[in-house]
This record gives C-alpha cells, sequence and structure tokens, in this order.
C-alpha cells in the first residue's frame, strides 16, 4: 500500500473557489461544501477524484443535479465522477460525529469545543475534496452554531459577517483572501476567550493579533503574544516578508497531536506552546512557545504562500521553516554566546534524536521517495536534518547569498506548489553556484561519517587536512553518493589564537574557512603556517555529519580553553566526556572497578569557573552526553552498563567538584521578579544543573539544599528542578513535596504533565511504578499530552528502566502500542517508534523486543502503526 514520489501525477481538476456550510453539532455535524472546478489538461485523467475518510456521503450535485450511486465510483475512500465538462459545479454534503472523533485529525471536539487539524489528509475526514497539496482554492465558511454553546465562531482570514439565527443559534462568515490548499484550512468554535492587540506593520498597514483560550487562561497569553509581535517583526527585518493578513490568530487547544499548526490566518496550538506564566512554565517552556509561535508564523511565507507540491516535499517548508525559527530564536538572544547555546541545543536533538533515525528502520531521505501513510513522515529528519540542509546553504552562499536565493524563490514561486528542487534552484540561479550535487542531500538517508587526518610540515609550512567521506546503507539504499559537504575549520596557535589561513593558491583569511568537500577524498592544504596547529574542525557544526579525528587529549583540553567557537569549545568537552563514558561503560560491563581521572574535572573545573563564560554556556558544557547519544556510539547497546557508567561519573564529579558547584549554586542566584530573558534563565540553568549535581551525593546537606530551594522558588523551572532533586534521591522529604506539588497545581494540566513526567524519568521508577501511575485519577490515555508524559516518557526516557532484562519494559510498551493505536493512530504509530534500534541490543533484550513487536504486529492495527512495526521487524 505504498505510494511513491516517482507516481506523482497532477490533478485531474483544479479547484477554483470553495463555499462551505457547517451546522456544528458534537454528534451530527453537517457540512454543505460547493466547490467550482477547472479541468486541468496537464492530466490525462478525465474523472473528477475526491478523497473521503470516514465521512458519511448525504448527497452529491453536478451542476445542480443529484449523483446517483451510478453516477460514480466509490472504493477505499477515493470517490471518481466521470465528468466530460471543463468547468463544473460540486455540491456535496456529508455528515461527521466530531464527539466520537478520538484521532484528533479532521474536525473534533475538545472539552466541548470544536477544532479543526487538516494537514496532512484530515480535511478528507470532514468532506470528499481533492485533498492534495497541489490543489489550492479560494475559501469561503458559513459557520452555525447555538449561541450559549459556541459564542466564538473563527476560520480562516477575514470575518465578513455575523449575526442572530434567531432559533438560539448563530452564524458567522469568513472569508480568506489567499487560495491555499485543503490542508490549511481550519474551523474554531466554542467558549473562549482572547487577548488582543493591533500593530503597525512596516508598510503601515494595521493587523488585529489574537491568543484565544479557555476561561481562566487570559493570565497565560503574554509571552505568546510577545512572541508573535517579535516573530512578525524579525521576518520582515530579516526576509523582508511581512504579515498579508488583516487578522492573526492563534488558538489554544488542550487535545492536539502535534505542536501546532499553522492554518492560514488560524493557528491552532497545543495549550504547552501557548500558555505561560512564572506559576506554571519553565524556562524551557517560554523558549519552546516563542519557537514554536515562530515557526507557525513563519510558515505563513514558507508554506502557505509557497507551499508543497505533493507530501513527498514536506521538508520544503518543515526545514525550511524550522531553519527560521532556529535563526529567529538565536536572533532573540543576540549575544555571539547565546546563539551558541542555542546552536548546541539544536546539535543535541539532531544527535539524540535524528541520527538514531537515521541509521534505523525508518531512515528515509529528507525527500522520501515513499511511504504507507504520511503521518508517520513528520520526523526529526524532516524537521531537523532538513533545518540542517537549509543551514548548509547559508554556510555555503553566505547570509546574503542565502536571502538573495529567498528572495529569488518567492518572486519564482508565490501562489505556488513546489518541489525542494525549486528551492535549490532558486538558491542556485541567485548566487551563480551550481548546486547538482547538494541535491544528494534530499535523495540520500543516513548520516554521512567524515574522517579528518591532518600532517603538519615544518620545512615547508604546509598543513594538510584529508577528508575522506562515507554514508552507511539505510533501507533501501545500500551505496551512496559523495555529498557536498562544508567542513569549517579553524587552526589555534600555540597561544590558542585563530591563525590567519591560507590556503593554497588563495587569499588569506582569519579565523575561519569553509572547506567544501565534495569527493570521496580530498586534500586541502594550507600554507605559510608557522607552527604545528591544532585544528578545529567542523565549526559550528557546520554540516549534519559524524567528524572522526583522532584528537589526543590534551588538543581537546586545549580546545575547550581557548576555541573562538563557542560550538566547538563545547564539543571538545563532549568528545572528551564520550570517551570517559565508553570506557566507563565497558568497565561496567565487565564488572571492573569504575574510576576517573583528574583530567576531565580539571577542565570541568575550569569551565564552571570561569566567569567570563556565560552561566548559560557553561551549564551546556558541564551537561555530560545523553545515554541516548552513548548509546548510538556501541555497536551493542547496554543500556544498564551506560547508565552505571553515566551515574557513576555525575557522581564522581559532584564529590571533586563539590566547593565549585556549591559556589556556583550560590553566584547564580537570580533576585526580585521572574524574568525568562536569556541572562536569566542561563543562570538558573547553570544553578539547577549544580543543584543536581549535589543532589547526586544523596546526603543530608543536598536534601536540604533541594527542599530549601522547593521551598521558596517562585517559578516553576526552580520549583521543577528542586523536585526532581528530591524525586532522584533518598530524601525524607520527597514524598510529601510529591504530593504537595500536585495539589498546589490540580487545576493546571500543563503542570500535571510534568510531574507525570518527572516521576516516569525518575531513576527509581520501574515498570511496575508507571502502572499504577496509570491508575491515578488524573492520568488519562486519550489526552496526547497525558500520554506522553507518562507512557512516552518512560519508554523513551527512562533506558535503564525501560530496558530491565526481564523484558517487562516491552511488554508494556506492546500493551500501550496497540491501546493508543485504537483511540488515536498517530500517537499510537509515535510510541511504536520506540524500538527502532532493537536491532543494536544483546541478543537477550533483542529476543524480548521481537516478541513485543510481533505481538503488536498481530494485533489488529492502523496503517499509521502497522507501517512502523513491519519496517521494525524488516530491521537486519
Ligand atoms: N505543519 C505542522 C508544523 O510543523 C505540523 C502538523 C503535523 N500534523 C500531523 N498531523 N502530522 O508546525
Ligand atoms: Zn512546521
Amino acid at each position: 500500500p505504498a505510494i511513491y514520489r516517482k507516481d506523482y501525477t497532477p490533478p485531474s481538476y483544479w479547484v477554483r473557489t470553495v463555499h462551505m456550510g457547517f451546522d456544528l453539532d458534537p454528534s451530527a455535524t453537517r457540512v454543505a461544501t460547493r466547490i467550482t472546478l477547472e479541468r486541468n489538461f496537464d492530466s490525462t485523467e478525465k474523472a473528477v477524484v475526491l478523497y473521503g475518510d470516514e465521512v458519511e456521503l448525504v448527497q452529491i450535485h453536478l451542476n445542480g443535479k443529484a449523483l446517483s450511486k451510478r453516477d460514480y465510483a466509490l472504493k477505499d475512500g477515493v470517490l471518481r465522477i466521470p465528468v466530460a465538462v471543463n468547468e463544473i459545479t460540486l455540491d456535496i454534503e456529508t455528515l461527521i460525529r466530531p464527539d466520537k472523533n478520538t484521532s484528533l485529525m479532521g474536525l473534533y471536539v475538545s472539552s466541548g469545543n470544536f477544532f479543526t487539524q487538516c494537514e496532512a489528509e484530515g480535511f478528507r475526514k470532514i468532506t470528499y475534496f481533492p485533498d492534495r497539496p497541489d490543489v489550492m482554492a479560494q475559501y469561503t465558511v458559513m459557520l452555525r452554531a447555538d449561541k450559549t454553546k459556541y459564542p466564538v465562531l473563527l476560520s480562516n482570514g477575514n470575518l465578513i459577517e455575523e449575526g442572530d439565527l434567531g432559533d438560539g443559534r448563530h452564524y458567522a462568515l469568513w472569508e480568506d483572501p489567499f487560495k491555499k490548499p485543503s490542508y490549511l484550512f481550519a474551523l474554531v468554535a466554542g467558549q473562549l476567550v482572547c487577548q488582543e492587540e493591533t500593530i503597525k506593520l512596516k508598510s503601515g498597514r494595521d493587523a488585529l493579533l489574537q491568543v484565544w483560550v479557555e476561561d481562566g487562561n487570559l493570565d497565560k497569553t503574554q509571552h505568546a503574544m510577545d512572541s508573535l509581535i517579535n516573530s512578525i517583526r524579525w521576518d520582515e527585518e530579516r526576509f523582508g516578508l511581512e504579515l498579508d493578513l488583516d487578522r492573526f490568530m492563534i488558538v489554544a487547544v488542550g487535545d492536539f497531536n502535534m505542536g501546532a499548526m499553522e492554518n492560514k490566518g488560524l493557528n491552532i496550538f497545543n495549550t504547552k506552546y501557548v500558555l505561560a506564566n512564572p506559576r506554571i512554565a519553565t524556562d524551557v517552556d517560554y523558549a519552546n512557545i516563542e519557537a514554536v509561535v515562530g515557526h507557525e508564523y513563519f510558515h505563513n511565507w514558507t508554506g502557505n504562500r509557497v507551499t508543497c507540491r505533493d507530501w513527498f516535499q514536506l521538508s520544503l517548508k518543515e526545514g525550511l521553516t524550522v531553519f527560521r525559527d532556529q535563526e529567529f530564536s538565536a536572533d532573540m538572544v543576540g549575544t555571539d554566546s547565546g546563539r551558541a547555546v542555542k546552536r548546541i541545543d539544536d546539535v543535541r536533538v539532531l544527535r539524540q534524536a535524528q541520527f538514531p533515525e537515521d541509521a534505523g528502520p525508518m531512515a528515509h531521505p529528507v525527500r522520501p521517495d515513499s511511504f504507507v501513510e504520511i503521518s508517520n513522515f513528520y520526523t526529526v529528519t524532516i524537521y531537523e536534518k532538513g533545518a540542517e540542509v537549509v543551514r548548509m546553504y547559508q554556510t555555503l552562499l553566505g547570509r546574503d547569498g542565502f536571502r538573495k536565493g529567498m528572495d529569488l524563490y518567492f518572486k519564482r514561486h508565490d501562489g505556488q506548489a513546489v518541489e525542494c528542487d525549486d528551492f535549490r534552484a532558486a538558491m542556485s540561479a541567485a548566487n551563480g553556484r551550481d548546486l547538482t550535487q547538494f541535491e544528494r542531500w534530499y535523495s540520500q538517508a543516513g548520516t554521512p561519517r567524515v574522517t579528518a587526518k591532518t600532517s603538519y610540515d615544518a620545512a615547508s609550512k604546509t598543513y594538510d587536512i584529508t577528508l575522506s567521506q562515507s554514508c552507511p546503507a539505510t533501507p533501501g539504499q545500500a551505496k551512496k553518493l559523495s555529498f557536498h559537504i562544508p567542513v569549517a575549520v579553524g587552526l589555534l596557535d600555540s597561544s590558542g589564537k585563530d591563525m590567519t589561513l591560507k590556503l593554497d593558491g588563495e587569499v588569506a583569511t582569519i579565523g575561519t574557512v569553509v572547506l567544501e568537500l565534495t569527493s570521496a577524498q580530498q586534500t586541502f592544504r594550507f600554507t605559510d603556517v608557522n607552527e604545528q596547529p591544532v585544528p578545529s574542525m567542523l565549526r559550528n557544526f557546520s554540516a549534519p555529519i559524524v567528524l572522526e579525528y583522532d584528537y589526543s587529549e590534551e588538543e581537546l583540553a586545549f580546545l575547550m580553553a581557548h576555541d573562538s567557537d563557542a560550538f566547538n569549545r563545547w564539543e571538545a568537552g563532549q568528545r572528551l566526556a564520550t570517551r570517559r563514558l565508553l570506557a566507563l561503560t565497558s568497565s561496567a560491563q565487565k564488572s571492573d572497578a569504575l574510576s576517573i581521572d583528574q583530567a576531565l574535572s580539571d577542565s570541568l573545573r575550569a569551565t564552571l569557573n570561569d566567569t567570563q563564560l556565560d552561566p548559560a554556556f557553561r551549564e551546556t558544557v558541564l551537561t555530560l552526553p545523553a545515554e541516548t547519544v552513548i548509546a548510538e556510539q556501541m555497536d551493542v547497546i547496554d543500556p544498564q552498563a551506560i547508565h552505571t557508567a553515566r551515574r557513576f561519573l555525575r557522581h564522581s564529579l559532584a564529590q571533586a567538584l563539590r566547593a565549585d558547584f556549591v559556589a556556583a549554586y550560590k553566584a547564580n542566584q537570580t533576585r526580585g521578579n521572574y524574568s525568562p530573558d536569556a541572562t536569566s534563565s542561563g543562570k538558573r540553568a547553570l544553578k539547577n544543573l549544580a543543584l543536581s549535581y549535589i543532589a547526586e551525593l544523596d546526603d543530608a546537606d543536598a536534601h536540604a539544599l533541594a527542599q530549601a530551594q522547593y521551598d521558596v522558588a517562585n517559578n516553576m523551572t526552580d520549583r521543577m528542578a528542586s523536585l526532581s532533586a528530591l524525586a532522584n534521591s533518598q530524601a525524607p522529604g520527597k514524598a510529601a513535596a510529591l504530593a504537595q506539588f500536585y495539589s498546589d497545581f490540580e487545576q493546571e494540566p500543563l503542570v500535571i504533565d510534568k510531574w507525570f513526567s518527572l516521576q516516569a524519568t525518575a531513576r527509581t521508577t520501574d515498570v511496575a511504578a508507571v502502572r499504577k501511575l496509570m491508575l491515578h485519577p488524573a492520568f488519562s490515555i486519550k489526552n496526547p499530552n497525558r500520554a506522553r508524559s507518562l507512557i512516552f516518557s518512560f519508554c523513551n526516557g527512562n533506558p535503564s528502566r525501560f530496558h530491565a532484562a526481564d523484558g517487562s519494559g516491552y511488554v508494556f510498551w506492546a500493551e500501550q502500542v496497540i491501546a493508543l493505536d485504537a483511540i488515536n493512530p498517530q500517537v499510537g504509530a509515535r510510541l511504536a517508534r520506540s524500538l527502532d534500534r532493537w536491532r543494536k541490543y544483546a541478543p537477550e533484550l533483542q529476543e524480548k523486543m521481537h516478541a513485543a513487536l510481533k505481538r503488536v504486529a498481530a494485533a489488529k492495527l492502523s496503517k499509521d502503526t502497522k507501517e512502523v512495526v513491519t519496517k521494525s521487524l524488516a530491521a537486519t
């Protein structure tokens, strides 16, 4: 049942206009849709092809004439009407049941209000339609509903008219002036309130901005509003892109499959990415809200004005928009050090989530060649690796060159549905650069490995860097061709300063050069190099690859202390720590005694105490690589040994640096009113990291420190950090604190999610404890945020417990995948991904994982989950 990119054919008919009328009722919503269509002569297909999914077709008229079942063919959700004329009007009436819709795709009910989610193929759950992104049309939407139950009626675009219907019902008529694909359609109806603000756009036009939430949440919308305004300003500044509507709305909903959705003029958000105040949200929540509000807003141009021809091109809009939100967040911090911390965070996500995906059974190119269910392809590869691919254009072409490419992209394609190749062509044409080979980043899956070798010749004063590349096989792609890889490099002299770089035959640059690796192996020669340098490779992580170079311990410590590239200062520390962790893991496997040497703790101490460095940056250096990152470096993953090793290292560092951590804890207190700005949140991050190390010691002083912070915390960041320290300790106050936290925040679903998630990932939490938490009255498997906070947090965020030797974690996983899949295929299929890497574990574990996979595969499954487990079982 897979569909292939190569099989793309243009639509048989274009849709010009869509008029929809909704009679909203939770148990029976009637949808009347009038669409005008026009034959597309580029297509050989003569029938009108409409898609429907779980909708009852009440009646269908063609040019005013009722069609009978003999006039069309309806099979597997595809409705084909043979038509002979070029212009037609279809009237389609459907009946749907939003209250029974637990998939959260199409029209559904959450807390008594109506919401929609149509990307990717949800519109077909509302009506029969040519539901494909290359069919763009102009929409007018009439909403009718009970006035008291649904006082607010919203859809895309501008409100044209509203009024009373006399029978206790009312209506609102909306018109979207821009043509759009059906996946950007949205409606919201219910009891909602909004914070609003009118701003002047760069051109002088006014725009009305609104953030809609449930009653009682208006004290949590300011940050989303600020983030929206900042996003609008940023896109005007950085890319010359202005808001094209008079009205822009954000609506928060508590039941949502993903983060948020960029529906034209009516963005719908998971509450998690809207609601914030110091009482309920952490610094990370504040940063995430800013990023997601930015992301959805930026889609207005990269996604909506220019959209995707087909879903294989998903990264065209997602990779580009993630890159834009990353740059936005970095610019909001402003400082070089802040930018580096943001970059480090983004690279961490890539390494923790995307590298494993790229090495597992679901590996796929940034532009996939096939899929069974498109919902399964909203992945870290499409989003985060896609963003890295976009970033590489900027690295290769420069900021100005990238902007020229963007300008040309909009000039050529505004109002169109296009392909990833069109973006590359615009970048290439605007800059006069041949980017043919760059295409392989879109077509080949897998994380490339680049090995560097260097040699210095004192007599000729030359320094050679030889880079060779390879890429492991991925499903369906045994052999890979060479990638076009930008490798940013600097050379440090013995005082730690950047050398002036002179590449053979080229003009000198100070600092960083971008080497362009295009063959399997290439040597780059630097001339006039007066002494043996220390190379700083892949600065700012200039390509999504693994770079291997045989650094000595001294070189890494030197880079950690001196590199002008803050990312690589961090990277050097991570390389050192990774070596130790791998060595400790191997000792743990052999039950050898574990020990650490002075060198690592000295380097880390130096960074911890270097007050010239921003606290936020110091925090990233002192944070050890995650267990999942270490796991990816092993031929056979041993979760228990990794866990033992990492805990041992943290404990040893806590002992060795205790006084330093205590000093950092004291020096980085924030005073006064809470503010989520980068400086304050950086201080809290370092202070709370110090607390977490001190808590490793699990003694009375550590308990007292955590308890004291818990008792006086005036913000959720400090509260969560101290609760987490307590929850992972033997502190006498642990149970009381957890109970107190629950009763303090019982009324705040997003905080109760944190409460579940903190316990799900606590060291002492085993499967039995998770099962017990599932019986808690506040737990509900139907709410995706809640399911993620407990079930996903345990399966993905507590590896040593999930991979318990008796296989109990896998039995639990299988049960939950089956249960979730029946309710909500997207969420079920997401959990199904937790066993992606089963082939990497020891045979005893593999066997148990295999049994769990088989058990899931034998159940009655959605095509979403079926695709994931089928691919996992096929892994070799
Ligand atoms: N386009 C949305 C975003 O990136 C994500 C929507 C995904 N929806 C889905 N059902 N898979 O912001
Ligand atoms: Zn997006």
